[in-house]
C-alpha cells in the first residue's frame, strides 16, 4: 500500500539520511509520488493535438528524470501504450517520440538505463543542467543529430524546487529562461512553497544549516504563479492550460513558446 501523502513525505523517501538527497535525487521517489497521479492529469492525445502535423520523430526532454518511472510512463502515456505494450513500432496516436532524459545523479541514471523498456526511444544522461557549458554542449549535439536547435516538448515535473534551493532566485531564472530557449512546449510541475518549508525543516532536523539559499529567496509565495510569470514576462512563452492539480497539490502547466508561429510547430 502506498505510503501516506503528506506535506512532509519526501521525509521518509531516502530512509535513514533523508539530507542525504540535497538535490531531490531521491532513490524512491515515484513509489511516493507515483507517475500515474501525474499522468492522468493528460490528454491522451495530447500529442496529436499539439503537433497534428509535426516533426517525426518529435523530440522530448525531460529534466531532472530520477530513476526514469515517469519518463517511461509519459512516454508510454501520450503515445497511447499500454502497460504491458513493449514496442513503439505502431502508436496508437501516430507519432514517433525521442526522449532525452537527464539527471544530475549518475546512479539514478544507470538504474533508468537498467530498468527501460524502450531503449531504442527512451535515452538517459548524467547532466548537470546548472552547468551551462556541459548542457549546452550535450544538448546540442544531440539536437544536431536530428538537424534540429529545440526539443518539440520538454518535461520539468518537480525539480523547479531544487533548482531553487541550490541556486537561488537567479538559478531558477536563468533555468526557466534556458528550457523556454530550447523547448517549443513545456509542461511544468512546480513544487509549492510548503515543500520548500518542509525541505528545509528536513535539513535542519538533521542540524544542518539551511540551502544555501533559502532564506534569501525573493520569489516565494504561490510558486506555479511566479513560474508563470517568470516564463511569460519577456513573451517568451505564453500559458497554454493548467492540467489541474494531483492530490499531492502539485499544478501540472503547459507552456508554449512564442518564439514559433503555430504553422511552424
Ligand atoms: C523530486 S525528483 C523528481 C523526479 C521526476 N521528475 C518526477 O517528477 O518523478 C527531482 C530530480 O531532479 C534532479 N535534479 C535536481 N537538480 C538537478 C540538476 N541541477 N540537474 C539535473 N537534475 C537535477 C534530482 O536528481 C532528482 O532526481
Amino acid at each position: 500500500m502506498a505510503a501516506p501523502r503528506t506535506e512532509g513525505a519526501e521525509e521518509m523517501l531516502s530512509g535513514s539520511e533523508p539530507g542525504a538527497a540535497p538535490y531531490g535525487n531521491f532513490p524512491n521517489y515515484s513509489r511516493f509520488h507515483p507517475p500515474e497521479g501525474r499522468v492522468r492529469l493528460l490528454p491522451p492525445a495530447l500529442l496529436r493535438r499539439l503537433f497534428p502535423a509535426g516533426p517525426s520523430p518529435l523530440l522530448g526532454l525531460d529534466v531532472g528524470c530520477n530513476s526514469g518511472e515517469l519518463s517511461v510512463a509519459l512516454y508510454r502515456h501520450l503515445l497511447g501504450l499500454q502497460e504491458n505494450e513493449a514496442s513503439p513500432d505502431q502508436p496508437v496516436v501516430g507519432k514517433i517520440l525521442n526522449l532525452l532524459c537527464c539527471d544530475i545523479d549518475a546512479a539514478l541514471i544507470e538504474r533508468a538505463e537498467r530498468c527501460s523498456p524502450f531503449p531504442g526511444s527512451i535515452s538517459y544522461a548524467t547532466l548537470d543542467v546548472m552547468d551551462a557549458g556541459a548542457r549546452e554542449l550535450f544538448l546540442s549535439s544531440y539536437l544536431s543529430r536530428f538537424s534540429r536547435s529545440t526539443f518539440d516538448i520538454g518535461f520539468c515535473m518537480s525539480v523547479t524546487m531544487w533548482i531553487h534551493l541550490n541556486h537561488g532566485d537567479d538559478g531558477l531564472v536563468e533555468f526557466l529562461t534556458y528550457l523556454s530557449s530550447r523547448c517549443n512546449y513545456l509542461l511544468i510541475e512546480p513544487q509549492p512553497w510548503k515543500c520548500y518549508r518542509a525541505a528545509a525543516r528536513r535539513l535542519r532536523k538533521l542540524g544542518r544549516n539551511d540551502f544555501d539559499h533559502f532564506r534569501s529567496l525573493a520569489i516565494n509565495g504561490d510558486m506555479a504563479e511566479r513560474v508563470t510569470q517568470i516564463l511569460t514576462e519577456d513573451g517568451a512563452m505564453e500559458l497554454v492550460c493548467c492540467f489541474g492539480s494531483t492530490s499531492w497539490d502539485r499544478s501540472l502547466l503547459l507552456f508554449k513558446s512564442n518564439r514559433l508561429t503555430q504553422k511552424q510547430l
